[in-house]
């Protein structure tokens, strides 16, 4: 992770902190890129009419929809702070509370294969375009993972990209979760991979607030996994940053699926 890591803070979302979310995702109004308020993978599928909607009717009713999310505390998410100043979201939640995934045919493989341990899901990631490639976004995992910790564990649920360009990436990059102990599971679709990892309830940390620095990097421990068995080194990124380009080659992800799974 970027040396930068060490100056953000995380907190979590609540009522409290509901405004800085939206000072971050003000930062680009629809129609712009973050005019879901990622409520997306609340739905199990979309609402009637949604495509009818302008860009901007939808993102007003997606925001609205938010606001209750919060307010009735079905909705779990990171917020990361530079300097006092919202930069990042990650989205996590248990399976029951983001159902998207399990309407996706591509999805139906690992959904056989999820047993019966408690199934989160990390599912969306937003970082100011002038704050990426700094660690953002491995730090909102970080702290995501410490709340599912603190939230009693469980099975957490990835679905990274293995290539850039397919409007994806909000899902977050391979080599984020690699660092975090996470494992290949499936395929999923042409862009995607499923990953997992398990985390035991309970280890210390405190509730809302916490700097992420240089001593937390690495793997944050309660891991029942180690790295998948294939690298992705930053030179690994053939087109880094222009957004196109594979990250990991269709024969890569399906050799990592016949390895040892969470
Ligand atoms: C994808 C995204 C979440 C990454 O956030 P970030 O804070 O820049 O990520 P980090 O700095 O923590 O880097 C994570 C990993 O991804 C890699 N990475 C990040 N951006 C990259 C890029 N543009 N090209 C290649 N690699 C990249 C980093 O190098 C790092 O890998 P490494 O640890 O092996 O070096 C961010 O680019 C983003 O928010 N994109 C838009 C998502 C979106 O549209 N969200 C709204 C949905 S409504």
């Amino acid at each position: 992770m970027a040396p930068e890591a060490s100056k953000f803070s995380t907190k979590r979302l609540t009522k409290n902190t509901l405004p800085d979310f939206e000072r971050l995702f003000e930062k680009h109004p629809a129609p712009g890129a973050f005019s879901c308020w990622c409520t997306y993978h609340h739905r199990a599928r979309p609402s009637v009419n949604e495509e009818l909607l302008s860009g901007v009717r939808r993102a007003a009713r997606n925001r609205q929809r938010r606001r209750e999310l919060v307010e009735n505390e079905s909705s779990h998410g990171i917020l990361v702070y530079s300097k006092g100043e919202p930069v990042g979201w990650c989205q996590y939640g248990p399976r029951e509370e983001l159902p998207r995934f399990d309407n996706y045919r591509s999805y139906r493989r690992p959904a056989r294969e999820s047993g019966s341990k408690r199934l989160w899901r990390i599912t969306c990631f937003t970082v100011d375009r002038k704050h990426r490639q700094r660690g953002v976004a491995s730090a909102a995992l970080k702290a995501a993972l410490q709340a599912i910790r603190d939230g009693g564990g469980g099975i957490v649920e990835a679905y990274p990209i293995i290539r850039w360009g397919a409007y994806r990436e909000y899902l977050g990059t391979v080599s984020m979760f690699q660092k975090e102990g996470f494992k290949v599971v499936a395929p999923f679709g042409k862009s995607n991979i499923v990953m997992r990892r398990s985390v035991k309830c309970g280890s210390p940390g405190p509730p809302t607030t916490r700097v992420v620095g240089k001593a937390n990097s690495g793997n944050s421990g309660n891991s029942s996994s180690s790295s998948i068995g294939m690298s992705m080194r930053r030179g690994d990124h053939p087109s880094r940053g222009d957004g196109r380009g594979s990250l990991l080659t269709a024969r890569q992800v399906y050799s990592a699926v016949k390895g040892k799974r969470p």
